[in-house]
């Protein structure tokens, strides 16, 4: 016999519905409509990607004192985006960011300037 959700004591079973329901209520009282929902979704996209850079440029962008590797945090965003595209054309020299860049899209540079460039230095 394989186990299937029936075989679950009656405890259980109440239990796990009683789970689905309260997961259900919650996307319901987080739906707050499609937009703001959109809104959220990129925003927290962003940030994903932005967060690949922490490793070596501190958490959002903010390099600790003395670090080798400068900051990002506060930078204005047009100059990071040059910079990206400096990298991943090879016009700028680099030991590593000539190899990053060139893993993303000129929107992808965009998005991420955009947030480092809002982040308190
Ligand atoms: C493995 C470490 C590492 C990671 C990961 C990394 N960087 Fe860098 N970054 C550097 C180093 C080192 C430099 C200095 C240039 C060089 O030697 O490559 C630099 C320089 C830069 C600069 C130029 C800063 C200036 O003041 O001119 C920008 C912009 C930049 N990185 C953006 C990013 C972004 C955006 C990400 C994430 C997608 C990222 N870096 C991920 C190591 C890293």
């Amino acid at each position: 016999m394989s186990p299937t959700i029936n075989a679950w004591p009656a405890s259980l079973q109440a239990a796990a519905a009683k789970a689905a329901a309260g997961t259900l209520t919650l996307l319901v009282l987080l739906g707050a409509g499609p937009a703001a929902n959109a809104q959220t979704a990129a925003a927290l996209h962003t940030r994903s990607l932005a967060a690949t850079c922490a490793s070596c440029h501190g958490t959002s962008g903010r390099a600790v004192d003395g670090a080798a590797v400068p900051g990002l945090a506060g930078q204005p965003a047009a100059y990071m985006v040059e910079q990206m595209k400096a990298f991943k054309s090879g016009a700028r020299a680099a030991t590593v960011m000539h190899q990053i860049a060139k893993g993303y899209s000129d929107a992808q540079i965009e998005q991420m300037a955009a947030y480092f460039a809002a982040q308190k230095k």
